[in-house]
Formats: C-alpha cells, sequence, structure tokens
C-alpha cells in the first residue's frame, strides 16, 4: 500500500482523480460562502440538516458535480482529536469497504491537523483495510492501493506522515506473523523472519540454537521448550542508529509460538488462540520492522526466546526444579506458566548489554485480560520515569497501558520449599504475581514489563492479531531518541550488574 502526503484545498480535493474522497468534517467549520464543489454539497447539507458531525455519521454522495471522485463520504470527526479522527475513519473507511476503491484520498484540510493526526490517519486507512492471506487462498486481497493524505500544510505534518508510515511497516509485520498458525510460524520461522530483517543496513541478527542456550545455562527456557519436538531458538536482533557509546534500549518478546499448557494441560475451547503466544515477539520483530523505515538515531536491542510449550515423554513435570541462567533455582509448579520461565532467562541475557531500560512484552496472563480487558495492555515497573515515559507513549500512540503495582507483598505466593521461588502463586492477582516473578531476576535493570495477553489479538467473528503493542513501543523509542543519548557506564561492569545509565 502506497501513501501520499499532499497540501490539499477543498477545491483541489474536488479536482483529485481517485476512486474515493473521505473528508473529515469537524464540529468546527471556517464560515464564508462555500466557493468550490465540496464546499458547497457540505453547505447544503447542513442547511438541510443532513450533515451530523459527531464522530462516524456519513453522509455519501455518488459522482456529485464538479467532483472527479465517484464516490464522496462526508465523516462527522467531532471536536477532531486524534481519538476522534481514527474513529471517524475507521467508519468511513467501514462503507467504502469496495473492490472498487483502490485509490483514496483522505481529507483532513477541514482540520487543524497535526503530526499526532497526521499519524493516526496512515495507522488507521492501514488498520481497517488489512487482510490475513497467507494460509488462505481464497481471501480477496487488499482491494486499497494508494491513499492520499490531504491536509491544508503537508510540511508541517510531514514527520508525523513518515512516523504512520513506518509503523504501518511495523504493525502489519507484527500482525502477519501472529495471525500465522503455530506450523507456519515456528521458533525456526521466527527465526528465518529476523535475519531477513538483518538484511537492512542498521540491523544485525543473530540466533542461538540449543547447543549455544544450554552453554549460556538458559536452564528456565531450556526446560520449557524440552517437550517440544521444533527445535528452540534464541533471537537477538541488533538495531544501531546511534553512537556505539549510547546504552541500547533492549526490547525482550515472548515466542511461545504455541502454548498447549504443557502437562498442565490446557481445555481445548479456544486453545487454537494460543498461536498467539508469541505476540510479545511478534511486536519486537514488527518494531525492528519500522525502525528499518524510520531509522531513528538511537541503539535497540531485541531479543526473542522463541519455542513451543507441549506435553510429551520428555517434557517437563510439575514439581521440576530447573536452575536459571542467574542461578536462582525455580519449581515449576505449573507448566502452563511458561512465558515467564522463558523470560527470566531473556532478563539475565539483556544485561549485558548495559542497557538504558529493558522493557519485555508478553501475552503473559489470563489475568490480566480479567484486570484489563481488551482495551489496555497492563505496565509493571519499579522504575517511576520509565512507567511514565512508557505511559506517555503509549497515550500519544492511541495504543494505551495501565500501570499494575508491584509492592513485594505481592511476591509471598512464590515461595517455595524447594527452590528459590515457584513459578506461580495461586489465582488471586495473577498478573501480578508473574510480574513480581520477573522482576527477580530484573533485580538491577532500568524494567517494564507490559501483559499485553489482553490486546495483542483480537478473538471471535473478527479474530486476528493487533499490532499491539507496536505503536507504544516506537513511540517510547522516537520519544528516548530524541533526549540527550544514555551513555554506557564508564568501566564497564560484568554483566548481571549493569545499572542504569542515565541521560
Ligand atoms: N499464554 C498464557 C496466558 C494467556 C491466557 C494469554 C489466555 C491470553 C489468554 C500463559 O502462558 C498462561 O498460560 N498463563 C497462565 C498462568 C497460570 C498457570 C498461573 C494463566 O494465565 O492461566
Ligand atoms: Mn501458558
Ligand atoms: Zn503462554
Amino acid at each position: 500500500m502506497d501513501f501520499e502526503l499532499k497540501s490539499l484545498s477543498l477545491a483541489q480535493a474536488a479536482q483529485l482523480p481517485c476512486d474515493a474522497l473521505l473528508v473529515l468534517v469537524p464540529d468546527a467549520r471556517p464560515a464564508g460562502k462555500p466557493a468550490s464543489p465540496l464546499e458547497q454539497l457540505m453547505a447544503q447539507a447542513a442547511q438541510a440538516g443532513d450533515l451530523d458531525t459527531a464522530v462516524g455519521k456519513q453522509l455519501a454522495a455518488y459522482r456529485p458535480e464538479g467532483v472527479k471522485a465517484a464516490r464522496v463520504v462526508l465523516v462527522g470527526v467531532g471536536n477532531a482529536s486524534v481519538a476522534s479522527v481514527r474513529k471517524a475513519i475507521a467508519a468511513g473507511l467501514g462503507s467504502l469497504k469496495l473492490p472498487a476503491v483502490k485509490k483514496l484520498a483522505l481529507v483532513l484540510s477541514l482540520l487543524d491537523a497535526d503530526d499526532n493526526t497526521v499519524r493516526a490517519a496512515v495507522q488507521t486507512a492501514a488498520d481497517v483495510s488489512y487482510v490475513f492471506t497467507t494460509t488462505k487462498p481464497s481471501a480477496k486481497p487488499r482491494a486499497l492501493r494508494q491513499v492520499v493524505v490531504g491536509v491544508s500544510q503537508a510540511t508541517q505534518v510531514r514527520k508525523g506522515f513518515e512516523t504512520g508510515k513506518a509503523l504501518v511497516a511495523g504493525v502489519e509485520f507484527a500482525k502477519e506473523w501472529a495471525n500465522r498458525p503455530a506450523n507456519h510460524a515456528t521458533p525456526s520461522h521466527l527465526a528465518d523472519a529476523a535475519r531477513k530483517l538483518g538484511r537492512h543496513a542498521r540491523i544485525k541478527t543473530e540466533v542461538l540454537g540449543q547447543k549455544q542456550v544450554e552453554a549460556l545455562g538458559m536452564g528456565a527456557f531450556l526446560a520449557v521448550a524440552q517437550g517440544s519436538a521444533e527445535p528452540l531458538r534464541f533471537i537477538v536482533l541488533q538495531y544501531s542508529g546511534a553512537d556505539k557509546a549510547s546504552a541500547p534500549v533492549v526490547l525482550v518478546g515472548k515466542g511461545i509460538t504455541f502454548d498447549t499448557g504443557g502437562i498442565s494441560i490446557k481445555p481445548a475451547a479456544e486453545m487454537d488462540e494460543m498461536k498467539f503466544d508469541m505476540g510479545g515477539a511478534a511486536s519486537v520483530l514488527g518494531t525492528f520492522a519500522a525502525l528499518a523505515e524510520l531509522q531513528p538515531a538511537i541503539n535497540v536491542v531485541g531479543l526473542i526466546p522463541s519455542c513451543e510449550n507441549m506435553p510429551d515423554g520428555r517434557a517437563v513435570k510439575p514439581g521440576d526444579v530447573v536452575t536459571s541462567m542467574s542461578g536462582q533455582t525455580i519449581e515449576i509448579l505449573n507448566t502452563d506458566a511458561e512465558g515467564r520461565l522463558i523470560l527470566c532467562d531473556a532478563l539475565t541475557y539483556a544485561a549485558r548489554f548495559k542497557p538504558r531500560s529493558v522493557v519485555d512484552i508478553a501475552t503473559l496472563t489470563g489475568a490480566c485480560v480479567i484486570a484489563l480487558g481488551g482495551v489496555r495492555s497492563g505496565l509493571f515497573s519499579p522504575h517511576d520515569e520509565l512507567a511514565l515515559a512508557l505511559q506517555q507513549a503509549g497515550e500519544a500512540a492511541l495504543d494505551p497501558c495501565w500501570r499494575m503495582p508491584l509492592d513485594d507483598e505481592y511476591a509471598e505466593g512464590l515461595k517455595s520449599n524447594f527452590a528459590d521461588m515457584g513459578n506461580v502463586a495461586g489465582r488471586a492477582g495473577g498478573a501480578i504475581t508473574a510480574a513480581k516473578f520477573l522482576q527477580k531476576f530484573a533485580a538491577e535493570l532500568p524494567w517494564a514489563h507490559l501483559d499485553i495477553a489482553g490486546t495483542a489479538w483480537k478473538g471471535g467473528a473478527a479474530k486476528g492479531a493487533t499490532g499491539r503493542p507496536v505503536a507504544l513501543l516506537l513511540q517510547y523509542l522516537i520519544d528516548q531518541a530524541a533526549q540527550a543519548p544514555a551513555r554506557k557506564p564508564a568501566g564497564a561492569r560484568k554483566a548481571g550488574g549493569a545499572r542504569r545509565a542515565k541521560a
């Protein structure tokens, strides 16, 4: 899909050759004599009481006089906030989802569009026209080929436009991988996708296999993988956009390509949705795809521990005790709490990059779905500054999260008589106890955890990946790039002891 940004008055929009014009109409419009065909259309409709500017309300016209486009849809956008723009475009495109609409113009010229508005417009157009076709040859591929975004002053919103395009690349990459069934998205497939990203000049990919993971002593990760016939992969991506001495942000994505629960097996209903259990990994890959497009001045590391969680004669059993890479031992009381087991070793590994921050992203707990539903991702961090930065990035990118508590009392239930800790702590506060488990492996790191179990995909008739939280992550990285580069601490410390390198 191609996007183009144009300075476009309403008079010029009428002259634009395209299949459809979507004109966003805000509550507040300039008074004055309607001079061009589109203005006249609006004025007439308004006079007749047919122009409702509430968000998403529509008035459609076919071949109106003086307009080149065959279809014109006037869509109310209310107060023209970024969220309203997204809703309005989604609603308008819903009624324009026709195979005939190949070239579309989104006319934002009546709005005081800023970078965020334009980014949201680009993102929404891609979002609602997305079609998954990889394993469905009968699916009608996306008809929309070309989208012109028309604003009053293109030069002022160029940045938002470029960010929007990069975001589309990232979100669609994430959706593609998350949507693929588990037999088309094995750990090896994910590694291949990461290697492809590594062809970009600024991205380097390294893939570790069984032997190397054993040598690293990742006993918790190995325990999860041991029940599967699919070989595990530990994927390391490095995006270099800044000076070598600039401390990177490390993103850690949960890459369980299928979660049966293992010996603590899950019930059959909706188990297919556990193909999405690599949503965190997909969001890391997607973020790298976006970085490749946007090329911001920052260093980023992506870590993806990836395997299946299967029941088998060789599978890890409830009560087994394993030694993590950190040296801490874990009693695996429930093999379905596997995400934290693969992430804890990746967090230990992350320390070697002496990061300015570490953010893990995981479809970690059903409890988070109960707590926050599908609207906001769960955010957990003991570091106020980092938590705030992620919260703000989420708000700005319309990919919101909500901060949850991390009181030490929540860790009580993780105590074990047979190991340094158990991997579960009962049903109460399940999203928080999972985060407390991870925190034991991030002790020295400026760490945050995003539980995306409720936001990474939708169930039901609209079943499919959302591409979240790529928008949040990319925004956070852009914000970090805009700050003074965080230096790696002088006299580099050993892995495991890296401290926050403050800007
Ligand atoms: N991948 C699941 C979490 C999940 C479940 C995400 C449902 C989205 C929808 C995770 O591995 C898991 O099974 N978690 C368990 C933890 C429990 C055993 C402590 C859960 O949430 O039930
Ligand atoms: Mn599980
Ligand atoms: Zn899982």
